[in-house]
């Protein structure tokens, strides 16, 4: 093997030990977490959870995908979302211009759970199988209406005796405005006129690439710039770790 052949080998095998190591990174998984909907049952619970208050459908990726028919398409989506507007963050210091969430984009996905609008198991397939069909479809919300079929009906501050983790920080309401804006536009000029921002398309994200190219989609901050759906490794699903506010200062100027 002459020389190069070797380094051209050598750059392969780095090349699939930085694969490797970026796969064990991302490996946690969506099954048994908060997102695996099948999962809020005996052994993870104490008590029988799932089937009274919503569908167990025994397949975790159906509750969010469905592999036809899906809407919107991408990607493969199974759930109603809300068209409604949402009241949206505002300051005197804002610089970025906020939009409505995007129709089909993946914050209004998000949302379609935790806004508290759509029962957390209403689908537009549903899958085709038996399941314990639940009588009352909860939502999200805070409300404790027991007929207003809100998850918030047990799930108050006092819920539990003694206190379980509280759930209600998860109840978003259809006000982003007590939340990290969401759905603008963050680009070099952005972080120009603001001063206080870093450049996204130069400035190392922490994995692997860019702001831009890691956090962003299509240049928007979306709830998936600092969430990882899938992955329950870094609690709250976190794309990278908020210790000594890492997170938060991957965008922002120390
Ligand atoms: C009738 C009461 C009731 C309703 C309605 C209800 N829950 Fe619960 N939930 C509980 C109880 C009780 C527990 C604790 C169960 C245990 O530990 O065995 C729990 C636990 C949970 C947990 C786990 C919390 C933890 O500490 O890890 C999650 C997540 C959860 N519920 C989500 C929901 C969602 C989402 C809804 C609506 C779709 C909902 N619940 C509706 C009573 C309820
Ligand atoms: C709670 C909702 C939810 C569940 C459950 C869920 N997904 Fe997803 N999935 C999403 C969202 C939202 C996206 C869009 C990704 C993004 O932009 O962050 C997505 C995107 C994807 C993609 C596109 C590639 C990617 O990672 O962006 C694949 C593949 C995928 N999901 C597979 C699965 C499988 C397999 C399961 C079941 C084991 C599953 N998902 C369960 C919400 C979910
Ligand atoms: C199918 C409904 C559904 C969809 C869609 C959904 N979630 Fe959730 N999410 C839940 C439930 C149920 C919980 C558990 C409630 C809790 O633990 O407070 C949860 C919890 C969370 C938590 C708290 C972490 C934890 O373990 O408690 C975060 C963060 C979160 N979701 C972010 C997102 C983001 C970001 C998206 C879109 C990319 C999304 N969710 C889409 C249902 C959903
Ligand atoms: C700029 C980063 C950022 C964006 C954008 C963002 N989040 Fe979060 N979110 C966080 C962080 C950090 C936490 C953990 C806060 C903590 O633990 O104190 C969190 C916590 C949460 C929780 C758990 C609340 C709780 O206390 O149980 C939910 C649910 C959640 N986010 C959903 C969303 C959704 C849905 C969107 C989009 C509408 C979104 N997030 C956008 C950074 C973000
Ligand atoms: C992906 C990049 C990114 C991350 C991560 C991020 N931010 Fe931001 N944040 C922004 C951008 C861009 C703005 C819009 C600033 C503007 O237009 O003035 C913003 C706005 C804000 C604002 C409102 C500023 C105002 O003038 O009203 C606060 C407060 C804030 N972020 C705090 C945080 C905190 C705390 C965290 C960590 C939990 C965080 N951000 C994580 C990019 C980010």
């Amino acid at each position: 093997m002459d020389s190069r052949a070797a380094t051209k080998r050598f750059a392969v095998v780095i090349f699939l030990i930085v694969a490797l190591a970026a796969g064990t990174a991302r490996s946690g998984t969506i099954m048994g977490s908060d997102h695996d909907l099948t999962s809020l049952k005996p052994p993870k619970l104490t008590r029988q959870h799932p089937g009274q208050f919503y569908n167990d459908y025994a397949d975790a990726c159906v509750y969010c995908h469905t592999p036809h028919g899906a809407n919107p398409a991408v990607p493969l989506w199974n759930r109603l979302t809300n068209q409604g507007n949402y009241t949206l963050y505002s300051s005197s210091t804002l610089n970025a211009t906020m939009e409505q969430p995007a129709l089909g984009g993946v914050t209004r996905l998000c949302l379609s759970c935790h806004d508290g609008t759509i029962a957390v198991d209403t689908l537009v397939n549903y899958p085709n199988k038996t399941y314990t069909v639940s009588t009352s479809h909860y939502k999200m919300a805070k409300t404790d209406n027991p007929h207003g079929g809100s998850c918030g009906f047990c799930h108050m501050w006092f819920y539990e005796n003694p206190p379980a983790r509280d759930v209600k920080p998860s109840f978003m309401t259809t006000s982003l405005a007590d939340d990290h804006p969401v759905s603008f536009v963050y680009n070099d000029s952005l972080a120009q006129a603001d001063g206080t921002l870093e450049s996204p398309s130069s400035t190392p994200s922490g994995l692997g690439g860019t702001i831009r190219q890691d956090m962003l989609v299509n240049d928007r901050i979306e709830c998936s710039s600092c969430h990882d759906v899938h992955n329950p490794d870094i609690f709250p699903f976190l794309i990278k770790s908020n210790d000594n506010s890492a997170l938060c200062y991957t965008c922002h100027i120390r």
